[in-house]
């Protein structure tokens, strides 16, 4: 592990934004650096460039980490995941209200336990590191320990990280309910305790409308009102029942997007979860209140969801801020690799290809995007923080043969995307630290 506060280095393919490839030919809004440095000092990128340019200004003791013809990118975003589902990743047979009964939340009642909280938070961290994703919008549990605990972890990494407390005040079993007052009390005192600190912000998570009342939906939006800077993390419209119960609990409201609008919960760093089911008007008003979904193709795909509407969401006359999310326990990966593989295939089934510079933005500079955190994380250039990923495609053999086929590094890319997993990950920086190796692990094994 080296040390953020002296100058560090990294060598070889950059592969980085100039652009949106949803508005500009991909090809242009994508930046190759085929011999790239990327120079980093006190936690960002300091350089960015060629390195026969760079290599002079270095300063004499800082030593070059170099990773010969591997892609160096942005480290990947995720922006919807559960920590405490790690545990129920790749539980069978159900879809989205029985399997959370069934499954998550007898998982989730295990975290009033702050040893298995800290355990799992540390597994899930270093597993984030491993999938080269160095950013995260993480759903904790109901239980306050298990949002000190993640936050206490992410933060011994250095890691840019959202996560909240999951309110649920009915519709859930006894043991997982809190009440409008303690959902309010504990929030806020964690929103004392973490939110700002380090790299780390607080998401205020009310888990859906079903499990919310109106009147924690409203303190949930006082909340918003009353701190800086929050964000605000919830599903929506995911599957069909759920989306019938919302209807007959809320009569008054015109959609589900509206149960929250009406709280106070539609805004910029809004992250609604999936989106699979809305329509024109929703996408309009995410549009225009600079809110955002995520995108979670494996877990629509497991729990049998339906197919998000990626190239609708992304329309050119009011494009909605999309991220990608991987959505443990129901995705099926915290690989954004494997996530990305999977949006393809979504979108073919919607009748649209998905580029692959258009996919590798999604899990970088569109996520970040979709964070409000594109002027941070999400790009390699100076200024930005230093967190990173490098991929290599000569992980394993099929790839190693595949990858020597290419011709350009957009089809690189494409069968990064489509073959790769957690085993293409060959190192991951945080703050201009490295914080993971594919040989040795990370922090956590
Ligand atoms: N809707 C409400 N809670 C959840 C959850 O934990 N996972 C998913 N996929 N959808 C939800
Ligand atoms: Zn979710």
């Amino acid at each position: 592990m080296t040390s953020s506060r002296t100058q560090s280095a990294v060598r070889g393919r950059i592969v980085t934004f100039r652009d949106n490839p949803f508005n500009v030919p991909p090809s242009e809004a994508l930046l190759v650096e085929e011999d790239g440095l990327v120079v980093m000092e006190g936690g960002l990128i300091t350089q960015v460039g060629a390195y026969t340019t760079l290599r002079d200004t270095l300063n004499a003791d800082t030593t070059v980490v170099s990773y010969g013809d591997a892609l160096i990118s942005a480290g990947f975003i995720d922006t919807h995941v559960h920590y405490p589902q790690l545990p129920v990743i790749a539980s069978w047979g159900q879809q989205l209200l029985e399997w959370l009964d069934r499954y998550v939340f007898p998982a989730e009642a295990a975290f009033s336990d702050p040893l298995v909280a800290r355990d799992t938070a540390r597994r899930f961290l270093g597993e984030l590191l491993r999938a080269g994703t160095t950013t995260a919008a993480v759903y904790c549990t109901v239980h306050p320990q298990s949002v000190d605990a993640f936050f206490s972890e992410a933060e011994g990494i250095g890691a840019r990280m959202i996560a909240g407390k999951v309110l649920m005040d009915r519709n859930a079993p006894e043991n997982l309910r809190d009440s409008v007052k303690t959902g309010y009390d504990d929030s806020a005192a964690l929103i004392g305790r973490w939110h700002g600190k380090e790299r780390l912000s607080y998401a205020v998570t009310p888990r859906f409308a079903i499990t919310s009342t109106p009147e924690q939906l409203e303190a949930a939006g006082q909340l918003l009102r009353e701190h800086d800077g929050l964000f605000m993390q919830t599903h929506l419209s995911e599957n069909l029942h759920e989306i019938e119960t919302v209807a007959r609990l809320f009569p008054e409201r015109s959609s589900y997007l509206d149960v929250y609008d009406h709280a106070g919960l539609v805004g910029p760093r809004s992250i609604f979860g999936h989106g699979v089911h809305i329509g024109e008007k929703e996408f309009c008003r995410c549009h225009e209140s600079a809110a955002s979904l995520a995108h979670c193709p494996t877990s629509n795909l497991f729990l049998g969801s339906g197919l998000f509407k990626l190239f609708e969401a992304l329309s050119p006359e009011r494009p909605v801020r999309v991220g990608l999310g991987t959505d443990v326990g129901a995705g099926t990966s915290l690989s954004q690799l494997r996530t990305l593989g999977e949006a393809y295939k979504v979108a073919q089934l919607t009748g649209r290809s998905l580029h692959p510079v258009q996919a590798f933005w999604l899990a970088t500079a569109g996520g970040a995007g979709s964070l409000h955190l594109e002027d941070r994380i999400g790009t390699l250039a100076p200024g930005m923080e230093a967190d990173l990923c490098v991929l290599d495609p000569h992980a394993f053999p099929l790839l190693d043969y595949r990858a020597s086929r290419c011709e350009s590094v957009e089809e690189l890319l494409f069968t990064l995307m489509t073959l790769g997993d957690e085993r293409c990950i060959s190192a991951t920086w945080v703050g201009g630290a490295c914080v993971h190796t594919r040989e040795n692990g990370s922090l956590y094994g």
